[in-house]
């Protein structure tokens, strides 16, 4: 690169968006990762959950996000959002981001873990917990089938799920109810599934008791350290966008809710005070 390069190149930190809290499972991982690089996270939390939205709607709030991030100077943009990568992504990286940037980059969740199931079931069947959002979009069926045609996979909406981590609900024993009913409802497809996906960026929070619900020797897979890898792997390959990316090592929080109300459960995914600005979309 030479001098002008480094003068004209836009810069900015990594964008990572959810609607709500759940993405802040897979920025853990990623600062864990690349501490290296400044990172802006937005939480749509006033509008969460998109779980239970349409495809108009989810696609709508989410390019609203992306553009939001990019007018903070993002060059990259992390969708860590399950129902979003499912609904929105696609459309948002073949028609609207030409238009927009042709530069900038908007990269999902769901592609990354289809790309490692392989590596991880022995038995060729494979369970995904995810919103009713994703499960009906299909996507991960799509996107495994189409990378490993053999395996079979089993798709469980969990619809109580994310209100349960939302509101703080996940160790009290109505979550053990609402977990073993998903739980046991996925093994009735299937007593051949030795593997889980947690198809959803909240249900990393409900690991403990989904471990307790399943039988021992299923492996379940929550995504933080996949996206992460292949956030690294991305950067590695794209040095032009590596480029892009600025490295002071800082972490600010965007939010859509009253930043007090996101601060007080914020802190619990990313086990740091977090400190948040309020922003309408
Ligand atoms: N975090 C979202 C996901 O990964 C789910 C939360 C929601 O329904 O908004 O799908």
């Amino acid at each position: 690169m030479n001098p002008t390069d480094s003068q004209t190149t836009p810069r900015g930190p990594i964008g990572v968006f959810d609607s709500g809290f759940g993405g802040l499972s897979v920025l853990r991982e990623i600062r864990r990762l690349l501490p290296q690089y400044d990172y802006l996270f937005l939480g749509d939390n006033a509008r969460a959950p998109y779980g239970t939205r349409s495809f108009e709607l989810v696609y709508q709030f989410t390019l609203q996000a992306v553009r939001h991030l990019f007018e903070q100077g993002c060059q990259l943009v992390i969708l860590a959002c399950n129902t979003a990568s499912a609904k929105a992504l696609r459309t948002i990286q073949q028609r609207d981001l030409p238009q927009i940037d042709p530069t900038r980059r908007v990269l999902g969740v769901i592609r990354p873990t289809a790309e490692i199931v392989g590596e991880l079931t022995h038995s060729g069947h494979v369970g995904v917990f995810a919103t009713p959002g994703t499960i009906q979009s299909q996507s991960y069926i799509l996107e495994i089938r189409k990378l490993f045609p053999n395996i079979h996979v089993y798709g469980q909406a969990c619809p109580l799920w994310v209100p349960l981590v939302e509101n703080r609900e996940s160790d009290g024993p109505g979550a053990d109810y609402f977990v073993r009913k998903y739980t046991n409802a996925l093994l009735e497809q299937s007593p051949r599934i030795d593997t889980v996906i947690l198809g959803c960026t909240h249900y990393p929070l409900l690991l403990p008791k989904i471990r307790q619900a399943m039988p021992e020797g299923i492996q379940i897979i929550p995504q933080g350290e996949i996206v992460a890898n292949s956030l690294a792997d991305y950067l590695k390959r794209h040095p032009e966008m590596e480029a892009r990316c600025t490295k002071t090592g800082t972490c600010r929080y965007l939010t859509t809710e009253e930043p007090e109300k996101f601060d007080a459960l914020a802190h619990i995914f990313v086990n740091e005070p977090v400190a948040s600005t309020k922003i309408v979309l």
